[in-house]
């Protein structure tokens, strides 16, 4: 079964052709994020914008696979790429919620225009449900899993952790799923992407903190040496100690917040302590503070994630959402020595895609007419 997967619940403008669930036929993905830098965060307006200018070209480039391996002589001289559409996609899988209104509507109008025009069923998803889907696709970076020694098995902790959201789940099969906690205030991608802008690195987010991690080369390579360092930035791990399955980052960001003023003044101000007393410049200290801020959250990730598994004796963990691809919780849970196995996707199905729409689509969809399909900005992901 081939699915066309269409995504635009943020800045991108994704689409994919799935097949059966597991298999990469095509994946486009346009972003408008350069645009935004200048404005210092997405704009919503802007987004939908230029979703609504690259939707069509994106649509065709997905289908364009289709036209170079399935299609007849005969179809080939009509119009290739409608025929395409028309012969070799079995339904149309598109994001209704959660995200922004103007950017889900380029998706869900587009969609519902080619359900009526074509007669294709349309199959709506929720987002972040979706993510989780990314560690179905076969893909050789990744376990394959229809190979026994690296099958997925249930049930499964799933944690999904992208921008907006911080959410556990468990999943009993390959479509039923219980939610199990989320973020109670901001998401890890939040404190990611907020912290980042405090340090001075724009729009780069995670990303950014990651690589100023890095280059961190001060007294202390690792979260234990901490105590024996000159110097110590230590920040708060929120609720890591609770015995509960939810999250709360804002917390690390206010501190994070406080402790960088902090060390900023002491460091305009040699008065002997922090910072000033090591000598340290600003790109050492930027660094250092990427560090901590890399540790903290990564360990509340792992711990909750790992409290999960074992209070609903899991068999295997699967990570997903942007944050997924930060390569120290990476490191982080490939270290662990635990029973579980643990999946991960690729980076670029970590972020946002229409592969995971696609694939979400297959295993846990049902179509539905296109009149009953509507853009729900607000969508539960419990
Ligand atoms: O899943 P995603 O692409 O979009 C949402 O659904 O939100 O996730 C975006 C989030 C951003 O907060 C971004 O800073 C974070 O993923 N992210 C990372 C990394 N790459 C992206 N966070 C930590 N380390 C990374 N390498
Ligand atoms: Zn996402």
């Amino acid at each position: 079964m081939n699915i066309l997967a269409i995504e635009t619940s943020c800045d991108e403008t994704a689409t994919a052709v799935v097949e059966d669930g597991t298999k990469i036929i095509s994946n486009v993905v346009a972003s408008s994020t350069q645009m935004h830098e200048k404005y210092g965060g997405i704009v919503p307006e802007v987004a939908a914008r230029k979703q609504l200018e690259s939707i069509i070209p994106v649509i065709a480039e997905a289908l364009t696979p289709l036209v170079k391996n399935g299609l007849s002589k005969q179809a080939l001289q009509g119009q290739p790429l409608q025929m395409a559409l028309q012969q070799s996609i079995d339904a149309i899988a598109v994001t209704v919620g959660p995200g922004l209104i103007g950017s889900l509507l380029v998706g869900v109008e587009t969609v519902k225009t080619i359900a009526f025009v074509t007669g294709k069923p349309i199959i709506p998803v929720n987002h972040v449900i979706a993510h989780m889907y990314a560690n179905f696709i076969k893909n050789d970076k990744r376990e394959v899993i229809s190979e026994k020694k690296n099958k997925i098995q249930f049930p499964a902790i799933s944690l999904v952790t992208s921008g907006g959201h911080t959410e556990l789940y468990l999943m009993t099969s390959v479509k039923d799923l219980q939610w199990l906690g989320g973020t109670l205030d901001d998401a890890a991608g939040e404190c990611f992407d907020k912290t980042a802008r405090i340090l001075g690195f724009g729009n780069g987010g995670g990303a950014a903190i990651q690589e100023a991690a890095k280059e961190c080369k001060m007294p202390f390579g690792k979260t234990q040496d901490r105590q024996s360092a000159k110097c110590k930035i230590i920040l708060p791990r929120p609720m890591i100690q609770d015995e509960g399955l939810n999250f709360s980052f804002s917390g690390l960001k206010t501190a994070v917040m406080r402790e960088w003023k902090k060390h900023e003044f002491h460091k305009a101000t040699p008065c002997g302590v922090g910072f000033a007393r090591g000598g340290f410049d600003k790109t050492e200290l930027t660094n250092a503070f990427a560090f901590e801020i890399q540790e903290a959250i990564t360990d509340v990730l792992v711990k909750k994630t790992i409290r999960a598994a074992r209070k609903y004796q899991a068999k295997s963990i699967l990570l997903s959402g942007g944050v997924s691809s930060n390569l120290r919780l990476r490191e982080k849970f490939s270290i662990l020595h635990s029973p579980f196995s643990i999946h991960v996707p690729p980076a670029q199905l970590c972020t946002d895609n229409a592969v995971m729409i696609g694939s979400c689509a297959f295993f846990r969809g049902k179509p539905e007419d296109w009149h009953s399909i509507t853009a729900l900005p607000d969508l539960s992901v419990e």
